[in-house]
């Protein structure tokens, strides 16, 4: 039986990548490796826990030996590999962890991967999920396409991008076969409510204030996750070996036009008065380094893959407004505890 790792398959996309493979592929045995880190959540899939070609196991990918022993244990084929600090404003105030995840981690995997198979990488793959936030920041024009020149500017996004090279020197020194994804924003079910969308729904819910940072002219690329889960599926399948691909959702909104989409629909759905929510919006410092706007180039994955987006984004958008609202226990959950510690912190 063929076996594939998944690392940050509790996270969010990773979810939704566990979940799109253990039911797609029956012959394919799938373990899911995460450290259940505060982003991590074995609720996000409790409804494939049970399949009999599923593994769940607990583990740090900054232990190198612990990763030794679990590529020599399961003689993986492929790995897809999600497992990462993704949280620009985290990576500003601890740049360190970020480096050691998303670089040392990945290295890790890359070293396990080629001393199990020892040059011989037939049938093998390593698949490396990453972000547009490796290219930097665009101007008011222009998309990034898959040559586009590295030029990251926040720690999570340099962390990234040298793992994104490390992948392509395994590559090129080892002759380890690769595909590297770079994807924009995402939104959906079971997205930690630190990010925009998701924070902004619990704080609507909450009548708590939407904190938009600087001005909210800023641009970001939005794509349904399983959208995603289905693009790195067909590439994980289909990719031409060591190639790049570029996902995005075609789909550019200022923050602030976004955030007022958002609090129109959760007026709608709470039975609010029209614009309540909008008197939310309360505008505060902005992010160090702030990137003016992110627009991906999605040609090569449709023209090559025939990948495409399934939803737009109204009916992503309600499919995920619904989804929280459904979901307030989820919620509840990941917002007590710790998270109540970074939210003072981060917006004190
Ligand atoms: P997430 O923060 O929701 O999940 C990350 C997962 O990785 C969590 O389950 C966490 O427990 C796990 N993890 C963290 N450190 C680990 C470690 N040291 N060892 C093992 N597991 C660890 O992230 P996400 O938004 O689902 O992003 C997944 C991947 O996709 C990341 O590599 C990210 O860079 C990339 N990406 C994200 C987006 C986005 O919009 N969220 C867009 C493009 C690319
Ligand atoms: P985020 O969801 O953190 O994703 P990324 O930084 O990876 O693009 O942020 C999306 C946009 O929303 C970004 O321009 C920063 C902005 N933002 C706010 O204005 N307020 C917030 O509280 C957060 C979390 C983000």
């Amino acid at each position: 039986m063929k076996k594939i790792l998944i690392t940050g398959g509790a996270g969010f996309i990773g979810s939704h990548v566990v979940r799109r493979f253990v039911s797609q592929y029956p012959d394919t045995a799938i373990v899911n490796l995460d450290a259940l880190t505060y982003a991590g959540n074995l609720n996000n899939i409790t409804d494939i826990e049970d399949a009999s070609n599923y593994t769940f196991v607990k583990g740090d990918i900054t232990n190198s030996d612990f990763i030794h022993k679990l590529f020599q244990e399961h003689r993986f084929d492929g790995v897809i590999h999600l497992a990462a600090e993704s949280h620009v404003d985290r990576s500003i105030t601890d740049p360190v962890s970020f480096v050691m995840t998303n670089v040392v981690g990945t290295v890790n995997l890359l070293n396990a991967f080629k001393e199990l198979w020892k040059g011989d990488f037939t049938n093998k793959r390593f698949y490396h999920v990453s972000t547009d936030e490796v290219y930097g920041s665009l101007g008011e024009t222009g998309l990034f396409t898959e040559s586009t020149s590295y030029d990251p500017n926040s720690p999570y996004s340099a962390s990234k991008a040298s793992s994104d090279h490390f992948v392509r020197a395994y590559g090129e020194t080892y002759g380890m076969p690769y595909v590297i994804s770079n994807c924009s924003n995402n939104y959906g079910p079971h997205h930690f409510p630190e990010k925009l969308i998701p924070l902004f729904i619990n704080n609507i819910i909450h009548h708590k204030p939407l904190p938009v940072y600087g001005d909210g002219n800023y641009t970001r690329d939005w794509l349904y996750v399983i959208d995603h889960a289905i693009a790195i599926d067909l590439a994980f399948h289909q990719g031409e070996n060591t190639a790049t691909y570029n996902i995005g959702g075609f789909n550019e909104w200022k923050n602030i036009d976004l955030v007022k989409l958002l609090c129109q629909i959760m007026d709608e759905k709470l039975g609010r008065d029209t614009g309540a929510s909008e008197q939310l919006i309360t505008y505060v410092t902005d992010r160090p380094g702030h990137d003016l706007r992110y627009a991906i180039d999605a040609s090569k994955i449709n023209s090559e893959l025939g990948w495409k987006p399934t939803v737009t984004f109204e009916q992503g958008l309600e499919k995920t407004i619904d989804w929280y609202l459904h979901n307030e226990e989820w919620l509840a959950q990941v917002t007590s505890g710790a998270y109540q510690d970074y939210y003072n912190q981060q917006y004190k």
